[in-house]
């Protein structure tokens, strides 16, 4: 791949020490050669509400509308809260989703990995985020799905993928998806 694409990575986590976070990172760095990655905040995004888009609209709003408008596509990594996403991550897709007719998630490839201490992996999480995706016209890449189970015994010490095979599934995870967003965007 010789283009760059600039891909806008969510975490579903605002934890300081978020496992997700590092699975973040993690996948990030494995990624193949023509992809560059945008860390963009939710944490920070005043809870939506249209009365706020007239007269008051939040700076953070803004920014982060621009800076997801910038990008070509959309990676998400999320833990799963009570078998749904964790509401920061449903607020700031709510935030990018208006004003009405402006969204600027539509028509970006997304990629999805959910991931949990526990051993399904985010599996509700994943697919209730695909459920607004449908809505939000984002193709979201089907395989290979990525449910990563056991986070807490992902990482050694160091901080470094602990196992030879996760390090191999994260990476066929970012080869398929880099070639997803070349297939989704034109150039
Ligand atoms: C959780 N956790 C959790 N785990 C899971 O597999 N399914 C679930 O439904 C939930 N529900 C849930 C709700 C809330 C409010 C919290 C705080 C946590 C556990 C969760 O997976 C765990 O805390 C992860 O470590 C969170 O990810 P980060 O913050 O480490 O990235």
């Amino acid at each position: 791949m010789t283009t760059n694409y600039k891909v806008a990575v969510l975490v579903g986590s605002l934890r300081r020490d978020s496992l997700n976070l590092k699975l973040a990172r993690a996948l990030t760095a494995l990624a193949p050669a023509g992809m560059e990655f945008d860390f963009v905040p939710l944490g920070d995004l005043p809870l939506y509400n249209p009365d706020l888009e007239d007269n008051d609209l939040p700076d953070v709003w803004w920014q982060f509308r621009e800076r997801i408008a910038g990008a070509d596509a959309v990676l998400f990594v999320t833990p799963e809260y009570n078998r749904s996403i964790p509401g920061a991550l449903k607020n700031a897709l709510d935030v990018g989703s208006r004003p009405m007719g402006k969204s600027v998630w539509g028509g970006k490839p997304a990629g999805i990995v959910s991931g949990s201490p526990g051993g399904m992996g985010g599996f509700g999480a994943n697919h209730i985020l695909r459920q607004s995706l449908v809505f939000l016209n984002m193709p979201a890449m089907q395989q290979p799905e990525a449910y990563v189970g056991g986070l807490g015994g992902l990482f050694d010490a160091e901080g470094n993928l602990a196992k030879p095979e996760t390090r191999t599934f994260l990476q066929t995870f970012m080869t398929a998806f880099a070639a997803w967003v070349a297939r989704h965007v034109d150039r």
